[in-house]
């Protein structure tokens, strides 16, 4: 089993890139199921559950092709529905592939995803959205078995909370549906809007993206294209926490202030100064941390439960007393317990967790509980004396593509084992 082990409290410094965003990646690649022949991504980002995406294409019968930072998936011989357990059982954002498989194949049987244990994650709202443009959807032994008849048609959804994975979901589902899907009180994440702008350039007619109503006029086909998947915005906060927590400066390459605007009052109010020009972030960490007013977790433009475990490493440290409110998920502090270990006092109650910023954190053996959660291990442990050591790191490598490189090449002292 592999482990990170980091030598703590080396300042960092020089530039360091954001790779493309796992999360905008992963619908893109369900995506490409819509789309005839040949489609090619880049800036895509080396992450297992990128892999884990190529590998259900290739099960559908796509060809899938990796090179450097770019991946092509040619669809002209897709013709299986069945996404294998094994690879549905690996990450949340396979039941994307539902509705790009409605949509394109017409049927579809997979079984209910995996991903990280953050509390429940049903997917009531995708199923509902789907039966209302017209899917029958049956439940066996946790298979889902389903079929379009005749085909998908538009429709008004009103969604009750504004999920991101339900919003994708219908919109691949109605971009080639007969008539208009219209989407009200639509997740407005920027990765909503990465892949609406993807599918318009393979044909589709999508506008409101971006605003809590969606519009999408179904299309008879799409093609394929070549298209760049965004930064990851959740990376580029773990640097900004990893930059603070060692008092480093640092350049971020390859970023869009746009979506981490929630996510930089904070890092101001704990002394930190950040300056984006550009495609470029210049921070430079106060000398000693402040606490900062309460942080609660919201739908974009809130700020974002991805970012609040990274985040919360770095107030570990930060002098007074700060709170977290994570309104997403019921269960996302697997964190606190693994950072109380490395000497950080918080208490984690329900959904609020309270942290008193202290002098020093130390190394510890540690254990990674879920992606974010790994992550914030990583910049507690770039923050601690001493030797840190992480376990199930397969958590990290979900969303972090080689973090040990990335930290190496500014000057942490960190290495897999
Ligand atoms: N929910 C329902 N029913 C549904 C769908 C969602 O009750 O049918 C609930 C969930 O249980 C959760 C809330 O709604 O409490 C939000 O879930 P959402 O559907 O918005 O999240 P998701 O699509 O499952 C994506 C990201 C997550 C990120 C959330 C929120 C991907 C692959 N995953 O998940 O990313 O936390 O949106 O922004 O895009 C991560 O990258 O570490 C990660 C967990």
């Amino acid at each position: 089993m592999q482990r990170l082990v980091i030598e703590g409290e080396k300042k960092l410094s020089g530039e360091i890139s954001v790779h493309g965003a796992k999360n905008s990646a992963l619908p893109l690649l369900a995506a490409c199921v819509l789309a005839k022949g040949e489609t090619v991504l880049h800036n895509c980002p080396k992450l297992s559950d990128v892999y884990a995406a190529l590998r259900i294409l290739a099960c559908l019968g796509c060809k899938c092709i990796r090179e450097e930072g770019s991946v092509s998936v040619n669809t002209d011989s897709l013709t299986h529905f069945n996404v294998p357990d094994e690879l549905m059982s690996q990450m949340r954002s396979s039941i994307v592939f539902l509705g790009a498989i409605l949509g394109r194949i017409g049927r579809c049987r997979l079984s209910f995803p995996g991903g990280c244990e953050l509390g429940p994650r049903p997917i009531d709202m995708h199923i509902a959205a789907l039966e209302q443009m017209g899917a029958k959807i049956t439940e066996e032994h946790g298979t889902l078995d389903c079929d379009v008849g005749k085909g998908l048609h538009g429709a008004k959804i009103v969604l009750s909370f504004p999920s991101v994975g339900a919003t994708e979901n219908i919109i691949l589902a109605a971009a080639t549906a007969k008539g208009t899907t219209v989407i009200h009180n639509a997740a407005r994440e920027p990765e909503i809007s990465d892949l609406a702008r993807f599918l318009n350039a393979c044909g589709a007619k999508i506008s409101g993206f971006g605003e809590d109503t969606v519009y999408i006029e179904g299309v008879k086909e799409l093609h394929g294209c070549e298209y760049e998947v965004m930064p990851d915005r959740i990376v580029l906060a773990t640097y900004m926490s990893a930059a603070a927590i060692t008092g480093s400066e640092l350049t971020f390459k390859n970023i869009r202030v746009q979506d981490v605007e929630a996510i930089i009052p904070v890092f101001e109010q704990m002394g930190c100064a950040v300056c984006p020009i550009e495609n470029k972030m210049f921070f430079s960490a106060a000398k000693s941390l402040r606490a900062c007013k309460t942080i609660r977790t919201m739908p974009f433009p809130g700020f974002p439960t991805d970012a609040q475990a990274v985040v919360m490493a770095a107030l570990s440290k930060a002098r007074g007393t700060s709170i977290v409110v994570e309104n997403i998920f019921s269960s996302r502090f697997g964190h606190v317990d693994e950072l109380c270990k490395m000497g950080a006092d918080i208490k984690a109650e329900g959904k609020i967790a309270v942290i008193n910023g202290v002098k020093r954190l130390s190394g510890a053996k540690v254990r990674a509980t879920d992606l974010r959660g790994g992550a914030a291990l990583v910049v507690a442990g770039l923050g601690a004396q001493g030797i840190t050591e992480i376990s199930d790191i397969k958590y990290i490598d979900r969303g972090y593509e080689c973090i040990e490189q990335a930290f190496s090449s500014v000057g942490a002292v960190i290495r897999r084992v």
